[in-house]
């Protein structure tokens, strides 16, 4: 319990950590109250010195909650937005305290009783401006985070070359594996030209039995600081049309790579006392997934994985993030046997993975798949959710295969 506070409220100032303490107590408790329970009659609302009440004053709660949400999750996931919005929503208040003063006390005891009571808003909203360190962009690089090389699974394509780029830019060096050699050839020659960073490809079946083995041993003069396990492959259908052999190979990519290369690599990194390990989860992992049933539970294991390696690795310097991304703009689909549906850019999906690293354990980018994987989850029953899921993945699934 005192380690998971720890985890909140650490690197944080105190008058930040009170902020995100407010925030908490507006947006779940007292926010909700004032919108569905308190009476109309009652209701009351300042926005910019303007008092509103009645109904007007139910409509403006929400923006209102709306803000301690945003904050919340702002204050949690370091967002560099976060900064701004923090400062601009400060400074109204601020605004809004000094109107307020002025026109309902009126004269020089009003001038002045403004300017005391904006004062507050207005420091903090100085407080914000000035904390760019703070907040996810202005720290320091990942290679001075967590060391000159890192290794990328799956870096032929979609979201692993992604991390690839965006690693790279950080002065990350790179070890990059997949089984299309080709490919990888010409991502670390783009990476070396336009970054100027060291790289070497392994080109391995992480499906096969010794194939995880494989490539941990052809890294092992290197120190790797950042470990991305992001290879991975779906495969839609009903079980019993699928193939067992691929299904197993499935798992092997998704489950035992990801396990094999951690337990290798991580303890270099406990020795060096830091590191970060990213595993590219799903948010298909969230709940069973008819159609997709082998998958999800693989993106299931890689989320429990991920998850209580952060609590065992807490204080050893090291950071471990599962990033779960909804639909994605890559190979995935094609790959999976999936009627194609679109989804998010992978530049995207990693700019928010690597924005969180070193907060809370896991992040799904976007909101609705936020909404999909965590509200559908706790609200309704898992079977429940089980038969909602199916309504999403049959009809991307081809039919000789429902
Ligand atoms: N796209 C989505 O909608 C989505 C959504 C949520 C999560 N994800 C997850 O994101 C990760 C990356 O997928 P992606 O979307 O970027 O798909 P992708 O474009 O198909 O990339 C998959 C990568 O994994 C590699 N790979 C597949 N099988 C492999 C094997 N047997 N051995 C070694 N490497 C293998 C592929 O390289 P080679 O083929 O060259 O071996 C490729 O580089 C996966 O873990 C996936 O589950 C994707």
């Amino acid at each position: 319990m005192n380690d998971w506070l720890r985890d909140i409220f650490q690197d944080r100032p105190g008058w930040m950590n009170a902020l995100l303490i407010f925030s908490g107590f507006m947006a779940f408790i007292y926010m909700p109250w004032d919108i569905f329970w308190k009476p109309v009659a009652e209701d009351k609302e300042v926005w910019f010195g303007i008092l509103f009440s009645g109904w007007a004053a139910k409509v403006m709660a929400f923006p209102h909650w709306f803000v301690y949400g945003a904050a919340v999750y702002g204050f949690r996931r370091r967002r560099p937005w976060m900064r701004t919005w923090g400062a601009a929503y400060s400074a109204q208040v601020a605004f809004g305290m000094f109107v307020w003063t002025v026109v309902s006390v009126g004269g020089l005891v009003g001038l002045i009783g403004g300017i005391l009571a904006a004062s507050p808003f207005a420091l903090v909203a100085w407080g914000f401006w000035k904390s760019e360190d703070h907040f996810a962009g202005g720290v320091a690089s990942l290679a001075e985070r967590y060391g000159e090389w890192g290794l990328v699974t799956g870096a032929s394509s979609g979201i692993g070359a992604e991390f690839a780029r965006a690693l790279a830019r950080q002065g990350v060096s790179l070890v990059l594996t997949a089984r299309r050699e080709e490919r990888l050839r010409g991502l670390a020659d783009e990476l070396e030209k336009q970054f100027n960073v060291a790289t070497r490809t392994v080109a391995v079946d992480l499906g096969s039995s010794d194939g995880p083995e494989r490539l941990a041993d052809a890294v092992r003069d290197l120190e790797i600081g950042i470990l991305v396990n992001n290879a991975g492959v779906g495969y839609a259908g009903r079980l019993d049309k699928q193939e067992t052999e691929r299904l197993q190979s499935l798992v092997a990519v998704n489950c035992s790579a990801p396990l094999v290369l951690t337990s290798r690599l991580v303890p270099g990194m406990v020795e060096r006392g830091r590191g970060a390990v990213i595993f590219t989860g799903s948010a298909a992992g969230h709940q069973p997934i008819p159609f997709h049933a082998v998958y999800a539970a693989t993106k299931a294991f890689d989320l429990f994985l991920g998850e209580a390696l952060f609590v065992e690795l807490r204080g050893k310097g090291i950071d471990v993030l599962v990033l779960e991304p909804g639909p994605v703009q890559t190979e995935f689909q094609d790959a999976a046997d999936e009627i194609s549906h679109g989804g998010e850019p992978a530049a995207e999906v990693v700019r928010v993975a690597l924005d969180s690293l070193g907060g809370p354990p896991s992040v799904v980018p976007g909101w609705f798949n936020w909404l999909r994987a965590n509200f559908a989850q706790r609200i309704g029953t898992r079977p429940l959710t089980a038969y909602i899921a199916r309504g999403f993945m049959e009809p991307r699934t081809p039919p000789d295969m429902r």
